[in-house]
């Protein structure tokens, strides 16, 4: 057991404590909620690393909300996406005519959202917009809007709420660097 009460193989720094996350989220979802009003929107949670971050949102979302889940991965392995995304889970319902929020955890180079954008427009949703809860701009491969951010941090390699290292460390209630 740690400092923080958590077991952990590594030593974590504290970057973003769990209040401060959920002061972020509930005014994420304020936001959502007066931009959306009267209507009803679709949450798509990025899995895995969405989970929690999109279970939260959802929460403090006071218009509407269904949630569909869909996986991607990029190829390679390590701490770096190289460009390429395979859907591992598809979508179990259309978007068509749906108000749709990708759910992110965290965007880095922007690759994987870059290619996942284009195909979900495809299905010819009415609108379809991106909210991070993590955004790394220092990273960032190629643009793209992202209309609701958490926050904006520096490039280190980050965990918790639903960020892993190697699997591990998502259930951790904060978001910690671990200290190399
Ligand atoms: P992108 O395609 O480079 O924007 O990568 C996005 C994905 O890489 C995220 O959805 C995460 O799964 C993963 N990722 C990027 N940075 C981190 C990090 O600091 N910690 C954990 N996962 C990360
Ligand atoms: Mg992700």
């Amino acid at each position: 057991m740690n400092t923080l009460g958590m077991e952990t193989d590594h030593k974590i720094r504290v970057m973003i404590p769990e209040e401060e996350l959920d002061k972020k989220i509930e005014e994420l979802g304020a936001q959502i909620s007066k931009d959306y009003a009267g209507k009803q929107v679709k949450l798509i949670c990025i899995l895995k690393g969405s989970i929690f971050f999109c279970c939260e949102l959802a929460k403090r979302i006071t218009v509407p909300v269904t949630i569909d889940f869909m996986q991607v991965s990029s190829y390679g392995s390590g701490t770096t996406s190289s460009g390429q995304v395979k859907i591992k889970k598809d979508l179990d319902e259309s978007i068509e005519g749906n108000h749709v929020i990708v759910v992110e955890d965290i965007i880095d180079s922007g690759n994987t959202l870059a290619r996942l954008i284009p195909m979900l427009k495809d299905r010819k949703p009415a609108d379809l917009v991106v909210c991070t809860m993590l955004d790394k701009p220092e990273r960032r491969e190629v643009e793209m809007e992202v209309k609701y951010n958490g926050f904006q941090i520096p490039d280190e390699f980050v965990v918790g709420f639903g960020l892993d290292f190697d699997q591990k460390y998502r259930n951790l209630p904060f978001i910690g660097v671990i200290e190399m």
